[in-house]
């Protein structure tokens, strides 16, 4: 007799078979999955270990065996020759390395050679050529019987409907059918501007394509192929078969197959667990979604010795990355105020980690997007989020939603001040008009107080909001006539951070004109054209008394911009502001291009990044545009060169992508000094 049940683990076990059987039916046979691969794997795991945990109560049910769904009856049945077995996943580098520890020992402690590959995200279909000829593709299905989608696949241009020379008699070929990232994009945009329901991922898309009844619509969805295994081989094609799966890999693309070319075959472990976390480094830099890395045994007599367990084989395991979807209860949605007004509705969400970090809100953007996917409060969502790329709510998962519940309705007030929120008929945001609404002041100081502006420290989000709560401040001027006497008796604030608070408000009255600029908000003004008005009219005075016309003779300005900043210089609010700024000292004069300097560098753009030991990176763009260059804020194949100091990640990278030459300090004084770029 085994161990008897948990109290519960019964119900438990009978609730994620049924689970488990539900949405491996939607992904497999419907390819219209409700939840992420990741939750769907951890309902797998969770059965696993309480069956394992419990013996008595494991029956065999081949639709919870993982394999796949059973076939829907649209397409002719095809039984394959060799099972299509699954892989087996580890979930970790300790689950992989005990996967080698594992096939070691049943080797006799023997480790083997093994082979990385890619694990794509898309959908398995075997091919069968005969007489080097395409005569069948079929899906996986259950693993043992598959759906005939032969003149589905025959669409796909990767696939090559006849084999070179060489081929055996008959030729079995399992592959990944896929839609590159790319077409996916390509296929979206094209449904967006025809008002079509867009698709929510390649993977599905690739799949629903795939079975399609009428092989026409297959043919216009630009799908791919990558082929990765063998299965049944018949005959002799008169030269030898390969005995490793490296080299089957090779022996398939000269047969005329594509074939990845990230397969390694490696001989150390250790090189094979450095590998893993280098694909998983680099997984946004493909053109196709992948979800993992297969490693399998190199030597095909090893392999046979290893064999299979029904479901899998023990020569090969799936090393998942980390999910980039995963679903959570979505809690509320609220709407953020900008510093423009602009009515943004968020996600509020429990907690999830996906794509590498902790995600509980993510912007919905617009009203029109939250009609669209109509997520509700209470819902069950899909929440994707793929490296440095911001967190998207996907979609509802439909199955979980909570009866009773009612559409989303955008407020008709700003939550934050309550005057009547204002969308304009065909526009897609939503204002608030107040311009003292407290929420867009907050936004509007803290703009200004940021980074790239004029850099003050202690004016983060929550102070902001205390201060203005406290109604210490209703705009950006009021930075420096901030009661500090009253904050020092604020909780929280000891006599230190208010010094702190202090210094750090009378350093900012240094920043350059440019940041100043920037700080404000003009409409259409970023760093570049911040920087740009600041070297063409020196300070603040100068560029209110500038005219349109001079403003728009700026190199790079428009009739846009200029018609905004002379605007926004010469409103009767915005000028109360200035002179405020201004009579608080607060009134930076540009270095001007001189004369006594030669123009050495005229018509070049000389980006600067990182820090720099020798001089300022403000100092270092004053310099050269002293001497008739610019200093854009990106690099780009117009770019001259890029003066790296200490720490220049994304820019370094970009410049060396680009060919673009990288200069040290040195390089640049000199550069500075004679206008030559280091042959
Ligand atoms: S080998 C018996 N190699 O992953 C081994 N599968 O989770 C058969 N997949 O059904 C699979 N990339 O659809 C293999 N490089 C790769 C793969 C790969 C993606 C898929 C395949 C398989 C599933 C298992």
């Amino acid at each position: 007799m085994g161990t008897r049940p948990v109290e519960g683990a019964l119900a438990r076990i009978e609730q994620l078979r049924e689970l488990v059987r539900y949405h491996n039916e939607l992904y497999h046979a419907l390819d219209s999955p409700e939840i992420p691969d990741a939750d769907f794997d951890a309902l797998v795991v969770e059965l696993r270990d309480l069956e394992a945990a419990n013996p008595d109560l494991v029956v065999t049910d081949p639709s919870v065996s993982g394999v796949g769904g059973p076939t829907l009856n649209t397409f002719d049945e095809v039984v394959h020759a060799l099972p299509m077995r699954s892989l087996d996943n580890a979930f970790d580098l300790d689950e992989l390395r005990a996967w080698a520890g594992r096939v070691t020992r049943r080797l006799g402690a023997v480790p083997p050679a093994w082979v990385c590959e890619l694990k794509f995200d898309g959908l398995a279909v075997s091919l069968r050529y005969e007489n080097g000829r395409l005569v069948q593709a079929a899906t996986r299905g259950d693993g043992r019987v598959g759906e005939d989608v032969t003149a589905n696949v025959a669409t796909i241009s990767d696939v090559p409907a006849e084999l070179a020379s060489g081929a055996p008699p008959v030729l079995e070929v399992r592959g990944e059918v896929y839609m590159s990232k790319s077409a996916f994009a390509e296929l979206n945009r094209v449904r967006m501007e025809a008002d079509d329901k867009t698709f929510v991922n390649p993977r599905n898309t690739a799949a629903g394509s795939l079975r399609q009844k009428d092989p026409a619509v297959t043919a216009t969805r630009d799908l791919s192929f990558w082929a990765y295994q063998v299965g049944e081989v018949a005959g002799d094609g008169g030269r030898s078969e390969p005995t490793g799966h490296h080299e089957t890999l090779r022996w398939l693309g000269d047969l005329g197959l594509p074939v990845n070319d990230r397969a390694v075959r490696l001989t150390d472990f250790d090189d094979v667990v450095a590998h893993v976390i280098a694909v998983e480094g680099s997984r946004h830099d493909l053109d196709y979604e992948i979800d993992g890395v297969v490693v399998k045994v190199d030597d095909l007599a090893i392999q046979e010795e290893l064999g299979s367990t029904a479901r899998a084989p023990r020569w090969a395991i799936a090393y998942k990355l980390p999910p980039e979807e995963r679903t959570t209860r979505l809690l509320d949605i609220e709407v953020s105020i900008g510093p423009g007004g602009q009515a943004t509705p968020f996600a509020r969400m429990e907690p999830v980690f996906v794509g590498g970090s902790t995600v509980a809100a993510a912007t919905l953007h617009n009203a029109d997007q939250v009609g669209v996917k109509d997520v509700r409060p209470g819902d069950m969502v899909v929440v994707r989020k793929a490296g440095d790329v911001i967190p998207e709510v996907v979609g509802p998962v439909l199955s979980e939603r909570p009866e009773g519940s009612v559409p989303w309705v955008f407020p008709t007030d700003c939550p934050v001040c309550g005057s009547p929120l204002l969308r304009i008929e065909g526009e897609a945001a939503t204002f608030c008009v107040d311009n003292a609404c407290p929420g867009q002041v907050r936004g509007r100081i803290e703009h200004f107080a940021s980074r790239g502006a004029m850099d003050i420290d202690g004016f983060g989000e929550a102070r902001v909001d205390l201060f203005v709560t406290e109604g210490l401040m209703v705009d950006v001027a009021d930075v420096y006539s901030l009661n500090l006497d009253r904050i020092a008796g604020f909780e929280g604030f000891g006599e230190t951070s208010v010094r702190n608070l202090s210094d750090a408000i009378d350093r900012s009255r240094e920043r350059p004109l440019g940041r100043l600029l920037f700080g404000l908000r003009i409409p259409h003004v970023g760093t570049t054209v911040a920087d740009q008005l600041a070297q063409a009219f020196g300070s603040l005075a100068g560029l209110e008394a500038a005219t349109v016309d001079q403003i728009e003779a700026v190199e790079g300005l428009g009739p846009v911009i200029a018609t905004s900043v002379h605007g926004w210089m010469h409103d009767d609010h915005n000028m109360g502001l200035v002179e405020r700024l201004r009579s608080a000292g607060v009134d930076p004069q540009a270095v001007l291009p001189t004369s006594d300097v030669p123009r050495v560098l005229e018509g070049m753009a000389i980006v600067v990044t990182g820090t720099l030991a020798g001089m300022g990176r403000d100092e270092a763009k004053a310099a050269i545009i002293a001497r008739g260059g610019r200093s854009p804020g990106s690099v780009s194949v117009k770019t001259s060169a890029l003066v790296a100091g200490e720490g220049g990640g994304s820019k370094l990278a970009r410049a060396e992508e680009l060919g673009v030459p990288v200069l040290d300090e040195a390089a640049f004084s000199l550069l500075l000094e004679t206008g030559r770029l280091p042959t």
